[in-house]
């Protein structure tokens, strides 16, 4: 019987549950024996791997984050960890591998694919929602609800004590989930990476919204966002830890405006939780489109929702370039900014 592995890399989202149900629901539909592969890369590094049944993924599609575990390791910067991958694939009797993953994970298997190591079919999944050739990614539906739902939150509070309330959501390079959750939660200000942030811009609209009787405001802000003239030589993975850019942003207002400011920083509260159904579904038809991407023997390729249908493309035209926010919904939601 032919082999198919699933390896989950890189951030969790939640959804990859659904997907690692569907992958072995259709693998064993289609003759497969479906292995799990844990941790990631890390997994096939220490041949650490289990066959999966339908017993070990019923019970999954509610449950965030992988069953399977992930990690962050990039094998491309490790020439031994190259070695390890490409003897335990071939050792594992593996025909094909999913790798479930955002650009990071999707980059490594590409380069493994190209250089022949495996034979590799990629599934997006990215809360950011930032990878191209494809319309969406799952987890970023999860996201944006959570996210939305906790501006609502922060909306009774901070009318009660009067007070502007900064939101910082993820979002390192591309804003999508600050300006989703940021519109459907009625933010007064939405700033996003793609645009640096004029503070003195911010404070204004705020003061004309004072004017107009409203007493406090919502702003949303993605992690990654840049202050106009400011500075930041911390690392990126220091300014993630510290949420940096909200408290910047709430410190300046108010210096700026006398206003009252507190910062909520959602984190990976994002991440967690149960999936919408959105992303259960999407990551169920996912899961299957993969499978038969692997009996096509359409390697190298990534399954993609493309107007609402299941395309794939080459994984190098979801890797090569993020793709930003969607400029006609940045413009719109100006319409509803302080
Ligand atoms: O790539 C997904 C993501 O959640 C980003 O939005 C965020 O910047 C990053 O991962 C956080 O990474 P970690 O879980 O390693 O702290």
């Amino acid at each position: 019987m032919k082999k198919i592995a699933i390896l989950t890399g890189g951030a969790d989202c939640p959804g990859l549950n659904s997907v690692i149900r569907a992958v072995v629901r259709k693998g064993m539909i289609e003759g497969y024996v479906v292995t799990g592969i844990k941790n990631g890369w890390l997994g096939l590094v220490e041949n650490d791997m289990r066959i999966l049944d339908l017993r070990l993924t019923s019970g999954i599609l509610d449950r965030g984050g992988t069953i399977l575990g992930t990690s962050r390791i990039n094998p491309l910067e490790n020439a031994e960890q190259i070695k390890q991958i490409t003897e335990n694939y071939k050792r594992g009797g593996i025909d094909a591998l999913i790798a479930v993953g955002g650009e990071e994970t999707l980059k490594i298997a590409l380069t493994l694919h190209e250089e022949g190591r495996i034979r590799v079919v990629g599934v997006p999944k990215s809360i950011d929602n930032a990878l191209s050739g494809t319309d969406y990614a799952f987890g970023f539906d999860t996201a944006v609800n959570i996210a939305t739902e906790c501006i609502d939150r922060l909306h009774t509070t901070a009318e009660s004590h009067h007070r502007i309330m900064v939101v910082e959501v993820m979002g390192r390079y591309t804003g999508w989930i600050a300006l989703e959750a940021g519109i459907a939660g009625g933010a007064d200000i939405i700033l996003v990476p793609e645009f640096p942030i004029n503070i003195q811009e911010v404070c204004d609209s705020l003061k004309r919204r004072h004017q107009r009787g409203k007493s406090f405001s919502i702003i949303i802000v993605s992690e990654g966002a840049k202050i106009i003239g400011y500075l930041d030589k911390r690392t990126e993975v220091e300014r993630r830890r510290f949420g940096n850019v909200s408290e910047m942003v709430a410190k300046a207002i108010e210096e700026n405006t006398g206003y009252e400011t507190r910062v909520s920083v959602l984190g990976h509260i994002q991440r967690g939780g149960t999936p919408t159904a959105y992303d259960r579904l999407i990551g169920t038809q996912f899961g299957v489109k993969a499978v038969e991407l692997v009996k096509e023997g359409k390697f190298g390729k990534m399954v993609s929702l493309r107007d609402n249908k299941l395309h794939y493309v080459d994984i190098e035209e979801a890797v090569k370039k993020r793709k930003t926010i969607d400029m006609d919904l940045y413009e719109m939601s100006k319409v509803f900014s302080a």
